[in-house]
Formats: C-alpha cells, sequence, structure tokens
C-alpha cells in the first residue's frame, strides 16, 4: 500500500502543474539566449547612448533634471541601469538558492523539477551578463544597503512555497516592466537593449512558472498563514524595489548626492511610473489573495500601488 501525502504536493505532481512545467521546457528548449555570444561585449561603451530610458531615471521630470546636461543625463541613466543590474544579481542569487532548496531531494522525472533547475540555469547565466553589463557601463559594484542584504540573507535561507515564489515574481515584475521599455528604446545603448531583450524572453517563462506555484502552493492555506505570508512577500518587495537605484550612482554621474537623493525622493513623475507599470502585479497578488492590509501598507511604501 502507498500512502499519499497531500501536503507534499510535488511527490503527487498534478497534471495541470505537470503540462506546464513541460511547455515551459519545450518554449526554452526553441528560444534561449547565449549572452556570451549573443551581447555585443566587443565594441567600446558609445557615450552618445543612454544606459535606460531616460523617463525611468530617478529624477526624470525633476528639476535637477532639467539642470542637468545632456551627458549628465545619459551619464545617469547609465550608472541607474548598472545599478538595477547590479541589484537584479543580488535577487536571482537569493532566488536560485530558494528554489534550490525547494526541489531538493524531489522528483527528477517530474517536469517541474526539471524546469527548475532550467530556470536556475537561466539566472545563472543573467546574472553573469548582468555583471559584466554593469562593469561595460563603466560602473563599480552596486551592492544593496546592509540591512537589505542580511535580510535577504535571511529570506533565502528560510522562505519557502507562496513567500517564496510570490517574491520571485514580484521581482521579476518590477524588473520586466523597466526592461522592456528599454530593449525597444533607440536612444538606449545597443548592447543594453540585447541584455534586456535576452532577460524580458527569458524572464517571462520564469513569471508563468512563479505564477503556477503561488496559486499551487496557495491552495488550501489558512488565513493566518496568508496573512503572514503575504506581509512578508511585501516587505520582500519593498526592500528590492527601494534597492534598485543605489545612492552611490548620483556621484558617480557628478551631481550632488544630498540634492538628488531629496529630488528623486519627492519625485511623483517616478512614482507613478513604477506604479502604472505594477498594475497587473497588484491584480494577480489581489487574486491570489496576496494583498491584505498590512502588505497593502509596504506596497505603498514602495510605491507599487
Ligand atoms: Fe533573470
Ligand atoms: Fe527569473
Amino acid at each position: 500500500m502507498t500512502s499519499v501525502d497531500t501536503t507534499q504536493h510535488a511527490d503527487t505532481p498534478d497534471a495541470g502543474r505537470q503540462a506546464v512545467a513541460r511547455r515551459l521546457l519545450d518554449s526554452s528548449e526553441t528560444l534561449s539566449y547565449d549572452p556570451v555570444t549573443e551581447v555585443d561585449w566587443e565594441t567600446p561603451l558609445d557615450t552618445s547612448y543612454h544606459g535606460a530610458s531616460p523617463e525611468w531615471s530617478t529624477l526624470y521630470g525633476t528639476s535637477y533634471w532639467a539642470e542637468m546636461t545632456p551627458e549628465q543625463q545619459r551619464e545617469l541613466t547609465r550608472q541607474e541601469a548598472a545599478s538595477v543590474a547590479s541589484t537584479g544579481i543580488w535577487f536571482e542569487m537569493i532566488l536560485q538558492q530558494m528554489v534550490l532548496r525547494d526541489f531538493y531531494a524531489k522528483d527528477p522525472t517530474d517536469p517541474a523539477f526539471q524546469w527548475a533547475l532550467t530556470e536556475i540555469a537561466d539566472e545563472c547565466r543573467h546574472s553573469i551578463m548582468f555583471a559584466r553589463g554593469a562593469a561595460k557601463l563603466r560602473a563599480p559594484a552596486y551592492r544593496p544597503r546592509r540591512l537589505a542584504v542580511e535580510l535577504g540573507r535571511f529570506f533565502k535561507t528560510t522562505a519557502t512555497g507562496e513567500a517564496a515564489y510570490a517574491a520571485i515574481l514580484v521581482a521579476e515584475e518590477v524588473l520586466d516592466v523597466m526592461q522592456r521599455d528599454w530593449m525597444r528604446d533607440e536612444r538606449v545603448v545597443p548592447f543594453v537593449r540585447t541584455i534586456n531583450n535576452i532577460h524580458v524572453v527569458e524572464e517571462s517563462r520564469h513569471m508563468k512558472f512563479a505564477r503556477e506555484e503561488t496559486r499551487e502552493r496557495l491552495k488550501g492555506v489558512g488565513r493566518l498563514r496568508r496573512q503572514y505570508n503575504a506581509l512578508v512577500v511585501s516587505i520582500a518587495a519593498y526592500f528590492i524595489v527601494s534597492s534598485m537605484v543605489n545612492p552611490r550612482v548620483y556621484a558617480n554621474a557628478g551631481l550632488d548626492t544630498k540634492r538628488a537623493l531629496r529630488e528623486a525622493k519627492a519625485n511623483e513623475h517616478h512614482k507613478s511610473m513604477l506604479r502604472s507599470s505594477c498594475s497587473g502585479l497588484m491584480e494577480f497578488l489581489d487574486s491570489a489573495g496576496l494583498l491584505t492590509k498590512a502588505s497593502m501598507r509596504w506596497y505603498q511604501r514602495a510605491n507599487l500601488i
């Protein structure tokens, strides 16, 4: 007689979940990139280009932005793009560890298991690509502030189930909307557009998986656990979003850090860019029951809602 433990869902993979993972594996086989050969690493940096769409700059629309020379504006968006890429590396390392832990000793014949390893391999290539990209943008190592690094260390070691996958989804969605704009923008330096294009294509599969897993793991979850995880995910979202642009980018673009930080903090244009780009994500979290009163406060603080 075999006993079926329904709480260990990975040992009893259901057909729908398997079909999704199978489709993702097929899609990955058809369209994946090797950044080492796809990205133009050779051509020297052309400083007549931006690093990101200027409208995404934390200073766009402020009086400081209006006073800056076009050269300074381009240097700022290049440093900001490098900082976002570096934050991407930080989060991808958290994510790889969470997924690896989640699938530890599970059924390797399950397509979801194989998909999980495929996703980890994608992220590993992405992080190397972001690292090389940031270096080519002539940026130093931008790492999140100490508190974010330590909370991330705790989260990556302990987060499981819906909290892990919903946090993964939040990080991927926030990055996705920016990168979709940058990859199409002719003002952005071509190699950065390629990097963003690769990332957008491969991440769309990751987001599909994260949405599936979040929904799956939330099945039958009680109110208290849902409330707790909703709060944890929103706090993670706050630290991810507030770590995107390192305060040192301003000095590295030749700006006055104090004034830049003050104007960036009050920049309604940037806040509304974030809010409008996250409306789909918020709808999903709401439908999954993860948009609780307590979590809303953190999303508001992060200007995601
Ligand atoms: Fe990635
Ligand atoms: Fe991803």
